[in-house]
């Protein structure tokens, strides 16, 4: 009977050796694993008979199908090693990318051809414009006091005006500013009268953001101060502004509007330049976008600059400029700006 389950034994050696050096796939891995070492597979057959062994030939047989089957199922993950390497270098031969290669996105544009964002080459054009009719350029700190913010223009502690800009403030009591009209004290102080000055910059919304709001954003500030001056001085530089700005005559309206900085205050409109007045989304179906707060500047802020209002009368406004690149754009999402997405930035 041993000798019996030994041939037996050597049969099933043999025929896995003939196999073995075969097998180059993942199935026949597994077809030779069921066929030798499954529950029905040859060495389970071998174990069945060596159960009516007698007791000493089972140690020895039992020994010897024992080694069969480590010898078995150590080739076997061996091969299955042996496989999973080479189809890892396949893949790696097949999918391997260059990291250091650009990008496809940058395959149709030049790697280096950075320009200017929309907002900034608007500032840079309505600077040029502004230069041309003898105006300053100046500029102010993000991070602003509550006095320069507020109180010098004429917006006193708990006044209601102060929660019409909802601010962002740091734990010193500093703020970061939530408009550029802080800059007109500022200058008012350093510069004196006369003064004519424009003043880009970011300013920034404590509020919920949504298609036309944005916490962060950007206003110009002009300031003219001289003897005389007059809500028509303020119509004619605005309106040669949007002119210069647009290439085309562009029509201007002023409404009444409340700033505690200006009296009187007004809201300036322009014609919406896609329809002409007639109402389109873009104006959403008024006619008229509304762009700049603007006004006759409070004898009380000329004051906290310094300025004799009997002397000296001025005009301001503030304009917002992202609603002026929207404009010319017809960008539907003032979120857009400071998203950061380049697939954005890439169509100016
Ligand atoms: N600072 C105002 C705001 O952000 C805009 C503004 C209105 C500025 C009237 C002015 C002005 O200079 O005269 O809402």
């Amino acid at each position: 009977m041993l000798e019996n389950l030994k041939s037996k034994i050597n049969q099933i050696e043999n025929s896995f050796n003939l196999i073995v050096n075969d097998i180059d796939s993942k199935e026949m891995i597994n077809k030779v694993k069921v066929q030798f070492l499954g529950k029905k597979g040859e060495i389970a057959e071998l174990y069945k008979i060596l159960k009516d062994l007698p007791l000493e030939e089972k140690k020895i047989a039992g020994q010897l199908i024992q080694s069969l089957e480590r010898n078995i199922e150590e080739k076997i993950e061996d091969i299955e090693q042996q496989l999973d390497k080479k189809e890892f270098e396949k893949i790696l031969q097949n999918e391997w990318i260059d990291v250091t290669l650009p990008s496809e996105f940058f395959k149709t544009r030049p790697l280096f051809s950075g320009h200017l964002s929309p907002i900034s080459s608007f500032i840079h054009k309505i600077q040029d414009i502004f230069l041309s009719l003898g105006f300053t350029i100046a500029d102010g700190p993000q991070l602003e006091n509550e006095y320069y913010n507020f109180t010098a223009l004429n917006i006193p502690e708990n006044h209601p005006a102060r929660d019409l800009q909802d601010t962002f403030w740091m734990t010193n009591g500093l703020l970061l500013r939530t408009h550029t009209s802080p800059i007109e004290v500022r200058m008012m102080q350093k510069l004196s009268a006369p003064l004519k000055l424009i003043a880009p910059g970011r300013v920034f919304r404590n509020e919920a953001t949504d298609a036309s709001h944005e916490n962060t954003f950007y206003q110009i500030e002009g300031l003219m101060i001289d003897k005389d001056i007059s809500v028509s001085n303020l119509t004619y530089f605005t309106k040669i502004m949007l002119s210069q700005l647009f290439e085309t005559d562009v029509k201007v309206r002023l409404r009444p509007g409340y700033f505690p900085f200006v009296e009187p205050g007004f809201e300036l409109d322009f014609e919406c330049l896609i329809c002409h007045g007639k109402g389109c989304p873009v104006c959403k179906n008024v006619g008229w976008v509304e762009l700049v707060g603007c006004g006759l500047s409070h004898p009380e802020v000329l004051k906290e600059g310094g300025i004799d209002p009997e002397k000296w009368s001025a005009f301001a406004f503030g304009l917002g400029l992202n609603r002026l690149v929207m404009m010319k754009y017809a960008i539907d999402d003032i979120r857009w700006f400071e998203s950061g997405d380049l697939r954005f930035f890439y169509q100016f």
